[in-house]
């Protein structure tokens, strides 16, 4: 794809130029944008670059271990692996205001990385997988007046205390952009395929407070969903899918017992850029047998349920 190789030459120019001779620090959130970031930047700067990647404790299943190996073992890029899950999940129990937690996880984010910047012997950027459509969603709603839907975890710039300017080399490009853009830079085709994950993570999935028993279970029903739609040959038709666990417990029966377990959420979407979408119409016999495989693998859901809400009216994430 040539314009994507001139985005590439151009991009690296831009971040020797910004960067100079400093220090960059980058963060990892186990999605697309911030690896493609992270390859980029490494590319224009060798290891002038550091990679933090922060496991929250909100992250999906095995997550942690498919981006150490991608960026340690692939690219050879240095990285830092923080376990981050106390403080985070500390900081975040009985929080259920979805402002109040993205504003919590920015908040650290912001702190973890300042800290780990302090023990590199201090960093004059912090990098950043920012894309089009996290900035603009961030200031307003499209043709109305300014009204924050979402305040996204790495958009709003960064405290004064500091003392670190932002490198976003993806600022202007949309998320199929990005996605040429990392094959362009021979980012293996699992990862550079593999739909959109927020920084928040399992938090705004998980609507009401956080609870890493809550956690446990809501990531183990989405590794079951995923891997259904793996074996319908559906993942790379859907443009997100993920698992939900409702704040809510309802009755069942389960052999001649009563259960009082959890609901799951199920959503896919197809969309192109995110900013709107529709929900994917999955074929009945499929989301029954979902169902009753989450139902027998994980233990505390007695109930599935699929959303069938497009975006806009509903957002893609449920908080
Ligand atoms: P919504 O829920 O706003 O999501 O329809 C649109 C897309 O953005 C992702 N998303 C985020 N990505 N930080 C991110 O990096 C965030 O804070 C964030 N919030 C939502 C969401 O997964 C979907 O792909």
């Amino acid at each position: 794809d040539w314009t994507m190789r001139a985005f590439r030459e151009e991009a690296i120019e831009k971040i020797r130029a910004q960067v100079g001779k400093g220090r960059v620090i980058c963060g990892l959130s186990g999605g697309v944008d911030s690896a493609v970031a992270a390859v980029l930047i490494h590319e224009a700067i060798g290891d002038q670059l550091t990679c933090v990647f922060v496991d929250h404790g909100m992250l999906r299943l095995d997550e942690a271990k498919t981006v150490v190996d991608l960026f340690r073992h692939h690219y050879n890029i240095p990285l830092v692996h923080v376990d981050a899950s106390k403080q985070f999940l500390g900081e975040l129990a009985g929080v259920s205001d979805p402002e109040a937690k993205r504003k919590t996880i920015g908040r650290l984010f912001i702190d973890v990385f300042d800290a780990e910047a302090k023990k590199l012997g201090g960093a004059d950027f912090l990098a950043q997988g920012t894309l089009y459509p996290d900035v603009i969603e961030s200031v307003s709603f499209t043709g109305g007046p300014s009204v924050t839907i979402k305040s996204h975890h790495n958009v709003g710039g960064l405290p004064e205390r500091m003392n670190m300017k932002l490198v976003e080399p993806l600022r202007e490009l949309f998320k199929d952009e990005v996605r040429v853009l990392g094959r362009e830079l021979g980012l293996p085709e699992i990862f550079v395929g593999r739909h959109p994950f927020p920084g928040p993570g399992l938090a705004i999935r998980c609507p009401g407070d956080i609870t890493k028993e809550k956690l446990d279970i809501l990531r183990q029903a989405d590794a079951v969903y995923i891997d259904q739609i793996r074996k319908a040959g559906l993942y790379d038709t859907i443009w997100q899918a993920f698992a939900v666990l409702l704040p809510v417990k309802t009755v069942g029966v389960m052999g001649d017992g009563r259960t009082y377990e959890y609901v799951v959420g199920l959503r896919a979407v197809t969309s192109t850029d995110g900013m709107t979408a529709d929900f994917y119409p999955f074929d009945m016999s499929f989301l029954g047998q979902t169902a009753t495989r989450i139902i027998n693998e994980v233990k505390g859901v007695n109930r599935v349920v699929y959303d069938v809400t497009s975006k806009p009216p509903g957002t893609i994430e449920w908080e």
